[in-house]
């Protein structure tokens, strides 16, 4: 049987075929090979480079390795965060002409860490949960998606940090089913198999001392449970607004807020029945939203106003026209940011007679007047606007908050 290299990309194979195919994958000469720090896996698994990249190859009998390799596709054509498939390699014949088992090639996802080796510094358990929260959006990404994993674990994740934010990405799509949509005991009985995997996992680490003394295994296990349906129920229950009415979309970012998720992006697709959203997660490290938002505006905040801030700012952008996340056509972010500043921002805080502003700064001014909407908007139970919230602000609570500013006049 002659070599064979099945690749989505066509200059791939001739980059892989300089690899040594006839020797077992455990036999590879150092030369071949990357020393990156691997999970734990049934197969054998290494990392070597091909051209510039570095990639994944994973040995394995043909079926599961064509299997999988069509669900890494999948996946991708879905936009799940999932290890890139390149190729699969059939045919291999060892030196003495004995078949050698096929095997499944991925790109190396740069960055990415298993969780073995995170834990080799002791993690504070903060960042533990940051970690569950970024599968459990995960395995509620998968889901939307139709995609029952089958094997939810933290060997099958990869873990990387970008800008602050935490993202998991899946692995090992071996045992991973597509179906058009998943019944709730699809999704539970998943998420059960994640909850045992996982507090199995920590329970391991816990035994070679791996574990931080306030870790307990079993609760974690039942962390991303709850996690995982407290993100589900917000992001798939009714979605129909009626059109326009920010109020109730801003609620649900809240709620995402107050469950610790942050909103990544956002689309509003209108039709004559109203206003569909649609959120996708994601979970972010401390300081995140302050420096995103001096990266976009200029403006240096604290950052629970910086998070208000970048709400008000992401769903201002998407009732952009040139707003379209992925359309390589539309306007970019840091544009979009500055004319958020320029016609939203400024003229707003510019409503508010200086006089009164006092030495409040431009953002804390803004972020107030958010809030004052806010809570108008739920006493009415609808969006008030900005306009009529900046109105009342002026009327009603600046003057107020001045006289308990200003010292008392001497007797
Ligand atoms: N594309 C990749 N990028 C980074 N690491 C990878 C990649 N593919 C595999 N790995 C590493 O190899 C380990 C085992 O891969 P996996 O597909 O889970 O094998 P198995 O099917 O034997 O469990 C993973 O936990 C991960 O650490
Ligand atoms: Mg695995």
């Amino acid at each position: 049987m002659a070599l064979q290299i099945n690749a989505t990309n066509p200059e791939h194979p001739a980059l892989l075929l300089a690899l040594p195919w006839d020797t077992p994958l455990e036999e590879w000469p150092e030369e071949y090979l990357v020393p990156l720090p691997r999970g734990i896996s049934r197969h054998v698994v290494r990392y070597a480079r091909a051209g510039d990249e570095v990639i994944a190859v994973k040995e394995l009998a043909e079926r599961p390795a064509v299997r999988e390799y069509g669900l890494l596709r999948d996946l991708d054509r879905l936009g799940i965060p999932a290890v890139d498939p390149l190729a699969v390699v059939t045919g291999r014949t060892g030196r003495s002409g004995g078949p050698l088992e096929p095997v499944l090639v991925t790109r190396h996802l740069r960055g990415s860490m298993p969780y073995r080796s995170m834990f080799e510094t002791t993690m504070r358990p903060a960042t533990m949960h940051r970690l569950m929260d970024a599968l459990a959006v995960l395995l509620v990404r998968l889901h939307l998606a139709g995609f029952a994993w089958g094997d939810c674990s933290l060997s099958n994740t990869l873990f990387r940090r970008d800008a602050g934010a935490y993202a998991a990405y899946l692995v090992d799509a071996e045992t991973g089913e597509l179906h058009p949509r998943l019944s709730p005991g699809q999704r539970e009985y998943d998420l059960d198999l994640a909850r045992v995997n996982i507090s199995g996992e920590l329970l391991d680490l816990e035994a070679s001392g791996a574990l931080h003394p306030a870790v307990d295994p079993v609760g974690f296990g039942h962390e991303i449970c709850t996690r995982y349906q407290g993100l589900w129920q917000e992001l798939t229950r009714t979605s129909v607004y009626p059109a326009g009415e920010y109020h109730y979309i801003e609620r649900r970012i809240r709620r995402l807020n107050d469950l610790g998720f942050d909103v990544a992006e956002m689309q509003i697709e209108h039709s004559p029945g109203g206003d569909t959203v649609t959120f996708v997660p994601k979970v972010v490290d401390a300081g995140h939203h302050q420096r995103q938002l001096l990266r976009l505006t200029g403006l240096d905040t604290e950052e629970n106003q910086a998070r208000r801030l970048l709400n008000d700012l992401e769903s201002w952008m998407a009732t952009q026209d040139d707003h379209a996340p992925g359309d390589p056509l539309a306007a970019r972010p840091e544009v979009l940011a500055h004319r958020w500043v320029r016609d939203v921002f400024r003229p707003t805080v510019r409503a508010v007679p200086p006089d009164l502003r006092g030495s409040v700064d431009p953002a804390e001014i803004y972020h107030q007047l958010l809030e004052h909407r806010w809570y108008l908007s739920e006493q009415a139970q609808h969006d008030i606007g900005l306009d009529t919230a900046v109105a009342d602000y002026v009327r009603n609570v600046l003057p107020r908050a001045r006289e308990t500013l200003e010292p008392p006049a001497p007797a």
